[in-house]
């Protein structure tokens, strides 16, 4: 069991480090058969959210593609995979292979049936707006949310790629349990700009995405200076430490990276259990992690 953390004010706990499952369907996924069993080595090594996404595919012709492989991957376990959470979402389209937001309420509406139907339950436990559309009003894709909730079709409304002034915003129109957001030592803005510490004070679990900088960034962590420094000195992996600094942060974070390989995902969760001391913390906020 990994130390846990809750999902928004009354909602259940979960992870601190839990699996972002993207790259299991995305260019260079691995085969399905693999994919299953990465999905079950994270469940094996204690993560209890799975974040997915309707558009986790190639595609607009397979949506729902990593929904489907999640939910194939929970049946095989059986009771087991009971009080895992599998939080997805809606409002972006992958018209030949781009991704695109839409964020209208109808298609918003047609993408929460169809993430039923791909992840094969009654009622989605965390239902996410992938991102804000700018051509649709941002209450107006939240409402069709608060609608979905209301029908029963959703349990807990969460928000994506969203500002400080969209999760006031929001939270106008219904109670918001999640923000996942882009953070890691390439990419703080989510710290400058105040959406880790309004979520740390609404009771709003921050899932910090890409949380070791995501593909080429991610590859350059065992060569630096002072994250591999640290990762020596205490006989872990930098990418480690990366998710260890990431959830120092604040207590409302949850980290959802991903992993192709078991090792990777057997690595992150290990992350969990890895207290910094202040001055390891304190290298790392002042180290340039550059995205060049
Ligand atoms: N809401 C959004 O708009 C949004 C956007 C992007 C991502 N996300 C979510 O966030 C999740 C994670 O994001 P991400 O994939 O961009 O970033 P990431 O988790 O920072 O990076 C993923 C990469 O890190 C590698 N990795 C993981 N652990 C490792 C380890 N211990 N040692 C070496 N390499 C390691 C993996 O390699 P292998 O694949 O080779 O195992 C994978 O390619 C996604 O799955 C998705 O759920 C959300």
């Amino acid at each position: 069991m990994l130390p846990v953390r809750p999902l928004g004010p009354g909602g259940r706990a979960v992870s601190s480090v839990s699996y972002g499952a993207m790259h299991l369907s995305i260019q260079e996924r691995p085969s399905e058969r693999e994919g299953i069993t990465v999905i079950h080595a994270a469940l094996d090594a204690g993560m209890t959210l799975m974040d997915t996404a309707n558009v986790y595919c190639l595609d607009e012709h397979e949506i729902g593609h990593n929904e489907r492989l999640i939910a194939r991957a929970l049946i095989e376990r059986g009771g087991a995979a009971g009080d895992v959470l599998v939080a997805t979402k809606g409002g972006v389209a992958r018209p030949e292979g781009r991704w695109e937001p839409d964020g209208r309420p109808a298609r918003l509406r047609a993408a929460c049936d169809a993430s039923l139907g791909a992840l094969g339950v009654d009622r989605i436990a965390l239902y996410q707006l992938h991102t804000p559309d700018a051509r649709v009003p941002f209450e107006e894709s939240v409402g069709a949310l608060a609608e979905l909730r209301a029908e029963g079709k959703i349990d807990l409304v969460g928000l994506s790629n969203v500002s400080a002034e969209q999760i006031r915003a929001a939270e106008r129109i219904v109670p918001i349990a999640s923000v996942q957001n882009r953070l890691s030592p390439f990419f703080r803005e989510a710290l400058s700009g105040g959406v880790v510490q309004y979520c740390t004070d609404h009771g709003i679990a921050f899932l910090a995405y890409s949380p070791t900088g995501g593909g080429r960034l991610t590859r350059k962590l065992p060569s630096h200076p002072v994250a591999a420094r640290i990762a020596g000195r205490l006989g872990v992996s930098a990418h480690a430490v990366v998710l260890a600094w990431v959830l120092a942060q604040s207590p409302a974070v949850i980290v959802i990276p991903s992993a192709r390989r078991v090792e990777h995902a057997v690595d992150s969760a290990s992350a969990a259990t890895l207290a910094l001391a202040d001055a390891d913390l304190a290298a790392i906020d002042e180290a340039e992690f550059s995205r060049s």
